[in-house]
């Protein structure tokens, strides 16, 4: 639809953040904005909350592994100045999204990998943590002796990333975006979500968009980067993430699992939200 009905009276700061998940993150996030904190803090501190929550099983610490039993997380920030940073396959960190912070602000990169990217956390200061719980193992394991074992499996509802915008009160944006990615996935894969551009892009003169869903679809559009450009060429937040949705539907022949899901913050704080599948909800 052209409206949502979210924007009435709309007024900043604003957060949202993808999944019924995200509304504790928001909680935290909005501590630091109410107080007149900065947007990029504000991304930080709350998608951190979900990072560090075992019983969330897409992100973070407790997030399902590989098809080798291995948690490996990816996470990305932008701040309003379009500085960003990112990790992908990183293990045993708790919180990907600070390493990542840390890339954007210690390094003259945007992404660290692997050994490469564990081995900054630890020089950083960041703690080395088995990430995979019992739990994890345990459905895991299930998974393995299964039939479905050769087959990743889909998140559809209340699983996947958790991408993260805000608005501060002097009208500056940010946004934060992490997960462990798609259960029982190739070892070595990476998704959308560790991608500037893909799962989640800022630019402070339009608006910010992120990502949720099958990373490697939302790869194919650049889909966040794709919506911000909608909304530069004068497209709503929710007209924008329906469009770049629309286009991944067509690129597809097989629509089957293909759950995807945008959120979309402009400059006066309006957002939109759009999914391929039923079942997407996110927090304001
Ligand atoms: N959107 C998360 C992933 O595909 O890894």
């Amino acid at each position: 639809t052209k409206t949502n009905p979210v924007n009435k009276n709309q007024s900043k700061p604003v957060v949202i953040s993808t999944w019924i998940h995200g509304m504790e993150a928001n909680k935290t996030a909005w501590e630091r904005l109410k107080v007149g904190d900065n947007a990029l803090n504000a991304v930080e501190a709350g998608v951190r909350v979900t990072e560090s929550d075992p019983k969330n099983r897409s992100v973070g610490i407790g997030g399902n592994p590989d098809a080798a039993g291995e948690v490996t997380l990816d996470a990305c920030i932008m701040n309003h100045k379009s500085e960003c940073g990112a990790v992908a396959y990183l293990k045993n960190i708790e919180n990907p999204i600070s390493v990542a912070r840390k890339v954007m602000e210690e390094t003259p990169h945007v992404l660290l990998v692997g050994q490469g990217a564990l081995s900054f956390a630890i020089e950083q200061g960041f703690e080395k943590k088995d990430l995979l719980t019992e739990e994890a193992k345990a459905d895991w394991i299930k998974w393995k002796e299964s039939e479905n074992q050769k087959k990743p499996e889909i998140n559809h509802e209340n699983h996947d990333t958790i991408s993260m915008l805000a608005i501060d009160k002097e009208g500056n944006l940010s946004g934060a975006c992490t997960t462990s990615g798609w259960a029982y996935k190739l070892p070595g894969r990476v998704g959308d979500s560790p991608i500037i551009g893909s799962g989640l892009f800022v630019d402070n003169e339009v608006g910010a968009a992120c990502a949720t869903g099958i990373g490697e679809a939302v790869i194919r559009i650049s889909g966040s980067s794709t919506i911000v450009e909608l909304m530069r060429q004068g497209k709503s937040p929710q007209e924008a993430c329906k469009e770049a949705v629309n286009r991944i539907l067509k690129k597809h022949k097989d629509h089957e699992g293909l759950q995807v899901g945008f959120l979309a913050i402009n400059k006066k704080g309006e957002v939109g939200a759009y999914s391929s599948y039923y079942g997407f909800n996110y927090a304001y």
